[in-house]
């Protein structure tokens, strides 16, 4: 038995796929609600309702929940397998973990083989100066600077206190409190801090904070890298929602304005990964600054 019923418009459904015109068997409905049909949920298909171009028509999506869910299981296995094999375990970056835990962090930070391509990324590029936004408990911060020479220097950004204070106990613990400095404070203030105190060009800017603030972010970091550095950017896939460019999340819509400005700017030559993994289906982007300013 089909049974329909309303909710609102502009609620967005996640993983856009398959869509096709079906008759307007509902055109006497109101366009101001998408209509979907619970049969069409049970399936794996939600159905949405609105107007275009003054015609009514009904997209279908493919829901792709289910598959993901169990897709994700793979998944982190998968990962552990790699990271049992090429990740010894790490005191230090254990403790990390545990002591976020333990204050009640949430576990968002990158996962053991995305920390590491960071680790890696920077040695292959010999970097000596690194930019973070978006701290947290410092887990990714302890892989980029163990990337460092004794002479380098990270700075990390982060506005959260309570983030900012467990992330300098575990970066002291891993004995990097002399090259990394935890600046507490909105991102947008301290980057601007940052160019008035004169600071850059760094070798590798990690963006990882709040999705929303992509394109700012992107910008300031083009104003502190040169020619020949990294502009890395975390969390810009969101489970294939970033395609969907309907998609009313600030965090899409901040991923999606960062990669017109990506697109139109001379300056970078840039990619976008997709990633599955103990996080989920997520991905990052890697933009080389291929000029000075
Ligand atoms: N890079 C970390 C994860 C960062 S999670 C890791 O992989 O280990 C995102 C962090 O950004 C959170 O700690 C959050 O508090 C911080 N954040 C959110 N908005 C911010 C802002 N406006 N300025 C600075 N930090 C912000
Ligand atoms: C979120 C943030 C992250 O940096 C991440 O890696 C995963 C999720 C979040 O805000 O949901
Ligand atoms: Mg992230």
């Amino acid at each position: 038995m089909m049974k329909v019923f309303l909710i609102c418009r502009g609620m967005r459904l996640k993983h856009p796929e398959d869509a096709r015109r079906v008759p307007p068997v509902f055109s006497h409905l109101c366009v101001s609600f998408v209509l979907a049909v619970q049969g069409a949920f049970a399936r794996g298909v939600v159905a949405d309702y609105r107007s275009r171009s003054g015609k009514f028509c009904v997209r279908i999506f493919k829901k792709c929940e289910g598959a993901e869910t169990m897709g994700k299981e793979q998944w982190a296995a998968v990962d552990r397998y790699f990271a049992g094999m090429l990740i010894p375990p790490d005191p230090a970056l254990d403790a990390a973990l545990q002591a976020n835990a333990a204050a009640g962090l949430p576990p968002i930070d990158v996962a053991p083989n995305q920390g590491k391509l960071l680790h890696l990324l920077a040695r292959m590029l010999g970097a000596r100066t690194i930019l973070e936004i978006g701290t947290l408990g410092g887990y990714s911060t302890i892989w980029l600077a163990r990337a460092l020479p004794p002479d380098g220097r990270l700075i990390t950004l982060e506005v959260d206190p309570k983030h900012a204070e467990v992330a300098r106990a575990n970066i002291a613990r891993a004995g990097l409190s002399e090259i990394v400095e935890v600046r507490l404070g909105k991102a947008l203030d301290s980057l601007s801090q940052l160019v008035a105190e004169g600071h850059g060009p760094f070798d590798i800017v990690f963006i990882d904070a709040d999705k929303p603030n992509n394109p700012e972010y992107f910008k300031w970091a083009l104003q502190l890298t040169r020619r020949g550095s990294l502009i890395i950017v975390d969390n810009v896939v969101r489970s294939g929602a970033v395609a969907d460019d309907a998609n009313p999340d600030p965090g899409v819509q901040g991923v999606r304005r960062l990669n017109e400005l990506l697109a139109a700017e001379p300056r970078v030559s840039a990619t976008a990964i997709q990633t599955v993994g103990v996080k989920g289906y997520d991905g990052f982007i890697i933009a080389l600054v291929t000029d000075d300013q």
